[in-house]
């Protein structure tokens, strides 16, 4: 079959984690007879510099005319340090995930044993720990009224939720726990927001269309604590944009495997698939990233698209190269490091 893919490779290691996804999707292709077109497209800082928009029109053309997007990754240092740039490269992501309307963003975390010992936890703690994140991306306080007073001595950021955007999280939510082990936890700070105990009200009343899945409730500094005490007890969590971003990066480390962890986001239009771990810029054109969550994030997209035993090939190589032990700095340890574009090519040769 045909395949339009756009590829958005981004900032910092974007473009070098992207090539190595490439390689193994070109490996797919070639193994099962399918054909993946790549229509690249600019997004992030690289965008800003070259057209002054973060998220330019023409990529997001591409993006809709495409039947899935593979992200690299956005941002710059240059901008971090900078509270005063008008445009920012996480515009870009903002917009995207707006004008795509990706309100889903969908993370597993799971753990690889042989990286166990990478883990800031014990490994008895975190040992089989399987959950899923799914964070609301398009609501919430990142979208919400915003501002300044006009003497500057004050800003403001306003958190809107509408019961409709609150139900169709919670039904994508109890829809994956259905194909899971059947436990949703939706996170909310009900106790002091009025948005959070809209979310809890719409909750309760979802929940009893779903009689065969088991939900609680968790404030979300309760289950900051409980990610890291019992990561085994979760798995599909469900939370608001902001308590998802930062639950999210604390799930993802848990498991010593940050470089592995891909994700998808999806919703109205084409879905985007991408690593969780960022742009790493002290990295860039280095060759050493790990690009093995950029290549799970396209075995997510190849099961997006019903390739399903294709998505198993790559996730079974990438195990394969692991156990083989051809893997880049960050998990190499003591043994040798390969290189981004090594890892890559062993990955495309063994699929
Ligand atoms: C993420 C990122 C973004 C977010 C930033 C870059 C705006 O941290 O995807 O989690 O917070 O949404
Ligand atoms: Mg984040």
């Amino acid at each position: 079959m045909d395949f339009k893919i756009g590829v958005l490779a981004g900032d910092g290691i974007g473009p070098e984690i992207v090539e190595q996804a490439i390689k193994v999707m070109d490996a797919v292709g070639a193994k099962f007879g399918h054909n993946f077109n790549y229509t690249k497209a600019l997004v992030g800082a690289i965008a800003i510099d070259e057209t002054g928009d973060p998220y330019p029109d023409a990529t997001h053309q591409v993006c809709m005319d495409s039947d899935a997007v593979l992200f690299g990754a956005i941002g710059d240092p240059k901008y971090d340090n900078n509270p005063a740039a008008k445009v920012r490269p996480e515009q870009g992501l903002l917009g995207m995930r707006k004008k795509l309307g990706l309100y889903a963003n969908i993370r597993p975390v799971t753990t690889f044993p042989s990286l166990l010992h990478k883990s800031p936890l014990r490994q008895d703690i975190v040992e089989g720990a399987d959950l899923v994140v799914i964070r609301e991306l398009t609501g919430g306080i990142y979208f919400g009224a915003r501002g300044r007073s006009e003497d500057l001595t004050s800003a403001f950021d306003t958190c809107v939720y509408t019961v409709e955007e609150i139900e169709r999280i919670l039904r994508l939510a109890y829809e994956y726990a259905g194909k899971r082990n059947k436990r949703v936890t939706v996170v909310d700070k009900a106790n002091v927001l009025a948005s959070s105990r809209l979310w809890r009200e719409v909750a309760q009343r979802i929940e009893k269309e779903y009689t065969d899945i088991e939900t609680d409730y968790m404030l979300v500094d309760n289950a900051a604590m409980q990610l890291i005490q019992w990561p085994k007890k979760f798995d599909v969590m469900v939370t608001e944009n902001m308590f998802g971003d930062i639950l999210s990066d604390e799930a993802s480390v848990i498991t010593g495997s940050m470089g592995l962890l891909p994700s998808a986001s999806v919703g109205r239009e084409t879905s985007v698939f991408e690593p969780i771990h960022g742009s790493y810029p002290q990295a860039a054109g280095k060759d050493i990233a790990n690009p093995l969550a950029t290549v799970l994030s396209a075995a997510m997209l190849l099961e997006s698209l019903d390739l399903l035993e294709e998505a198993q090939a790559v996730r079974d190589v990438v195990n394969r190269s692991i156990d083989a032990e051809v893997v880049t700095v960050d998990i190499a340890g003591d043994s040798k490091a390969y290189k981004t574009s090594e890892v890559g090519t062993w990955l495309a040769e063994n699929l």
